[in-house]
């Protein structure tokens, strides 16, 4: 895997004034109506057009997978769907982009599950609670299993449709001074992508949490405003937190995901034939995707560590036990937040042994 370039990181949403990303806003939801208005008919000359619109760099896990559904679903459906990725934070930032999507700006989004409160599904941040998965199998069996199905049923009242759920592996968290014990985290500012959940964990470490769109996180991580931030290894390397930050640990205290969602009323208008190609498209681009996570990361922290510009500390058993103890409250917390029937299918789901 290559890091991104300097480039990469450039002009993005982040970079539009106000005004100027109201104006995407507005001109890209000017199309999604005009579009959803016309019968598929109407516009058989014209190919279907689908933004899918993401957050990281195209050589992560998300922006392989995204770019595995474009080539599949063009293929699939021989040339009348095409599709349009937009990575890095290009098109819309993190909530900008929910908003285009319930708007018809964009018709497709992977977005961390961390980030679905503003969708009207706080519930998808269970998926956030520490140490809730042993390993990368069990996370999979949740998603896979009545969870992540409980889950989609969830946003079907919101107008959006969940398609499939892209793993991206576990967070490791940084700071410019080594996390090994819970009393490190004391009063340092740690940058959140969305999650309540992950407030409260950090809360109960002492640290201060702070939500910040990703794209603003590598500043955010240089100019002092945040002290720290947690996510995954391919994410540390493509976004180059690793050169603003001195000391990593990795206790696999959390999980990232993304759910790929649709707006319902664009995939319901789609013709059938084209809908299940498109199904089969998203299906392999996800076994894809999720196939690449574990070997993606595996690679990046190779990158980092041989980058000789930040320590890696992973953390003992014993120290794992320490960071564990600390969070836990976090699921006696969790109820009045998530509701007690996801964490109670997810008990349901997690074999307790493990735990
Ligand atoms: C983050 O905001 O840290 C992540 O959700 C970014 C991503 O999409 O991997």
């Amino acid at each position: 895997m290559s890091t991104a370039r300097t480039a990469d990181r450039g002009p993005r949403a982040v970079g539009l004034g106000a005004r100027a990303s109201l104006r995407v806003l507005l001109a890209g939801a000017v199309t999604g109506v005009l579009l959803l208005g016309l019968p598929f008919a109407a516009q058989a000359q014209q190919p279907i057009g689908i933004k899918f619109s993401h957050v990281t760099t195209s050589d992560t896990p998300k922006g392989k997978g995204a770019e595995k559904f474009k080539e599949l679903a063009e293929k699939y459906t021989g040339g009348k769907v095409k599709v349009e990725v937009y990575a890095n934070s290009q098109l819309y930032k993190d909530k900008e982009e929910i908003e285009a999507l319930q708007l018809g700006a964009v018709q497709m989004l992977a977005p961390s599950t961390a980030k679905f409160a503003p969708l009207g599904a706080k519930e998808f941040e269970a998926l956030d609670l520490p140490f809730l998965f042993a390993d990368e199998e069990e996370y999979a069996q949740v998603t896979k299993g009545p969870v992540g199905k409980w889950l989609f049923h969830k946003l079907e009242a919101k107008g959006i449709s969940g398609l499939a759920f892209w793993d991206n592996g576990f967070h490791m968290v940084s700071a410019n001074r080594p996390l090994i014990t819970p009393a490190d985290f004391q009063g340092l500012k740690f940058r959140i992508s969305g999650s309540k959940v992950a407030d409260q964990y950090f809360r109960l470490l002492g640290g201060l949490p702070q939500i910040l769109a990703f794209s603003e996180v590598y500043q955010a991580l240089q100019t002092g405003v945040v002290d720290g931030c947690e996510n995954t290894p391919s994410n540390y390397l493509t976004q180059k937190f690793y050169e603003v930050q001195r000391h990593i640990s990795a206790a696999d205290h959390a999980h990232l995901q993304y759910a790929v969602i649709v707006n319902t009323k664009f995939w319901n208008g789609l013709p059938a034939e084209i809908r299940g190609q498109l199904d089969k498209a998203m299906n392999e681009a996800t076994d894809y995707t999720n196939s690449i996570a574990s070997k993606e990361n595996e690679d990046s922290i190779a990158q980092i560590e041989a980058s000789g510009k930040i320590t890696i500390h992973v953390l003992t058993q014993p120290q794992r036990q320490a960071w564990k103890t600390a969070m836990m409250p976090t699921y006696e917390w969790a109820k009045g937040r998530v509701g007690g029937e996801v964490l109670e299918l997810l008990g349901k789901a997690i074999d307790s042994r493990t735990h």
